[in-house]
């Protein structure tokens, strides 16, 4: 399997050189992509330093800060594109542990469609995350699994491996949210097609460099996408209508 994993920078010049060095000592087979939105402190001229040192190492410069969505779908494409049989998602600022990789990765040989990192699943664990942030993240999660009925414990969690046929399944032109909605999104596509999701424990530790671009706006759009999402399925089923947000998937 080729795999390539992606990681999204936004300034993250402290943190992306630690991450990538564990990183490539974890897992040496995977290759990277680092995906920066022209970064004001210099990630993106950095990660083209290490890459000029590192055949492994790529670099997607994009124009300006777009969101962790439209980072991660130009990714996915690059990746395709160059014939990745397996596309990572993981954070730049050490949250989640590249030596855990191999865990996702095992359960994507072993048949899943998406392996998704876990923190509210067995096993599961956060350190350092605040208590407000862990509380957003389990009442984001439980309140997307009752609207839009998906099973997934964690499903705004960023630490994922997809097998390339899951994202040729999705229409990755429609995902609309820019922000962590766009994580809600993904998984819940990709629940609707019935492809085969595994959650594996992961330990996710708070980064100590440099700081979370999480904001207010960003939780209310992924509340607002998913009260949406789940009234117009919920409305389809009732009507027997095509419904317009669940046909995307
Ligand atoms: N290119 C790009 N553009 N990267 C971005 C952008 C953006 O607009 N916004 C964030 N990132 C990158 C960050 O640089 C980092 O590598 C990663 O995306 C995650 O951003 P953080 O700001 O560290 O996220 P967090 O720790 O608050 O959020 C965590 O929890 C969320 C909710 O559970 C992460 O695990 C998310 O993946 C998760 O959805
Ligand atoms: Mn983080």
């Amino acid at each position: 399997m080729r795999v390539l994993t992606i990681i999204p920078t936004y300034n993250e010049l402290e943190s992306l050189p630690k991450t990538l060095g564990r990183l490539r000592a974890a897992v040496p087979g995977s290759d990277v992509l680092v995906v920066d939105d022209n970064s004001p402190d210099g990630t993106g001229q950095l990660a083209d330093s290490i890459a000029a040192e590192d055949k492994q190492v790529h670099v997607l410069h994009r124009k300006g800060k777009e969101g962790l969505g439209a980072a991660y779908i130009a990714g996915f494409k690059w990746g395709m594109a160059a014939g990745y049989d397996v596309l990572v998602e993981m954070d730049a600022d050490g949250s989640h542990k590249p030596e855990q990789l191999p865990l996702l990765l095992t359960a994507v040989e072993e048949g899943a469609d998406l392996a998704m990192g876990s923190r509210w699943v067995p096993g599961g664990s956060v350190v350092n995350w605040p208590l407000y942030r862990q509380a957003i993240s389990r009442i984001g999660s439980t309140y997307a699994r009752i609207m839009l009925g998906v099973k997934i414990k964690d499903v705004t969690g960023g630490y994922r491996a997809f097998r390339r046929s899951t994202l040729e399944a999705l229409k990755l032109d429609e995902v609309e949210s820019v922000g962590y909605g766009f994580q809600v999104d993904l998984a819940w596509r990709v629940a609707k097609l019935g492809l085969k999701i595994v959650e594996c424990p992961i330990t996710f530790v708070e980064r100590e460099l440099g700081a979370s671009k999480m904001s207010g706006n960003i939780v209310v759009e992924a509340m607002i996408n998913v009260t949406k999402w789940g009234l117009s399925s919920r409305w389809a089923k009732l009507t027997g209508k095509k419904d317009a947000a669940a046909s995307r998937a």
